[in-house]
């Protein structure tokens, strides 16, 4: 949990066993749940549950600038805005975005900005808002994932999706997927995303201390977990295609068993 002060961090994050303190083998990921459609009110939006984490994301556009001098006059702009919310953390965070929060906006968007076609909308802004409600390592992974889908959401063109996870090192040993705890007290840690349209990283964060031969095995590891993230991220979007088209079978029974019994 990420309820320690730095001096009560475990000495040791694998168990006995070798397994890690939540129970995770070293390359496993955390439990993921991902929803498209969550906010009536967006165009897009998604919703994922990430391990503890628990995060919204919601998309606006192509609308008009706000303020208009950020508008450009040959292409879109895309705004992000990451949040943490004051309850989301042991701490209290302090309701006002810090530098952290506007450091992760930044990010967001120009991993996010690859696989946009901004060109075609000048003058316009797409707005992605990001409210973290719950916590627990890898926030900015498990955002970049949760906007991407909610961009997919609101229907709007992209050239692929995007998404991202956390390789570090703890105990010496690489893992996949860092919880909070591994995050603060481990020896590194590797955020990255993946463009699928060209196979590209397009976040690629580092903090810590890792070999060579452990940077290359890592980015070899994401690769592999990026792939499994993506085909949740995909059926979420299907999920949504699969409900209506069962509405619309529904409805049209209903319709037609009326006719008749009419008849
Ligand atoms: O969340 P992510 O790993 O992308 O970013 P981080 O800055 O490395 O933060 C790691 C974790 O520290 C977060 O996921 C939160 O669980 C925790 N944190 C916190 O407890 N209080 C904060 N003000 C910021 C982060």
């Amino acid at each position: 949990m990420t309820l320690l002060i730095k001096d009560e961090y475990p000495k040791k994050l694998l168990r006995e066993d070798g397994k890690r303190l939540d129970g995770r083998e070293y390359l496993e990921l955390r439990p993921i749940k991902m929803e498209v459609d969550v906010i009536k009110n967006a165009d897009g939006s998604a919703y994922i549950e990430w391990g503890n984490n628990k995060i919204y994301a919601a998309v606006y556009g192509p609308r008009e600038v706000h303020p208009h001098h950020l508008a450009k006059p040959d292409r879109g702009v895309l705004r992000v805005f990451y949040r943490m919310a004051t309850f989301s953390v042991f701490e209290r965070k302090r309701p006002a975005p810090g530098r952290r929060e506007k450091e992760i906006s930044m990010i967001i968007g120009e991993c996010l900005e690859p696989v946009l076609f901004l060109e075609l909308y000048p003058g316009t802004s797409f707005e992605v808002y990001i409210q973290v409600i719950d916590a627990d390592g890898g926030t900015r992974c498990a955002s970049t994932t949760v906007a991407a889908l909610a961009l997919a959401d609101a229907g709007i063109p992209m050239r692929s999706l995007i998404t991202a996870v956390a390789i570090g090192k703890i105990d010496d040993q690489l893992v996949v997927d860092l919880s909070g705890i591994e995050d603060k007290a481990g020896q590194a840690d590797l955020p990255c995303a993946i463009t699928w349209f060209n196979n590209e990283f397009s976040l690629l964060q580092f903090d810590g201390v890792m070999s060579v031969e452990e940077y290359h095995k890592s980015l070899e590891l994401a690769y592999n977990a990026l792939k499994t993230i993506y085909g949740l991220q995909e059926q979420a979007l299907k999920r949504k295609y699969i409900n209506i088209q069962e509405r619309v079978l529904h409805s049209q029974k209903a319709v037609e068993e009326g006719g008749d019994n009419q008849a």
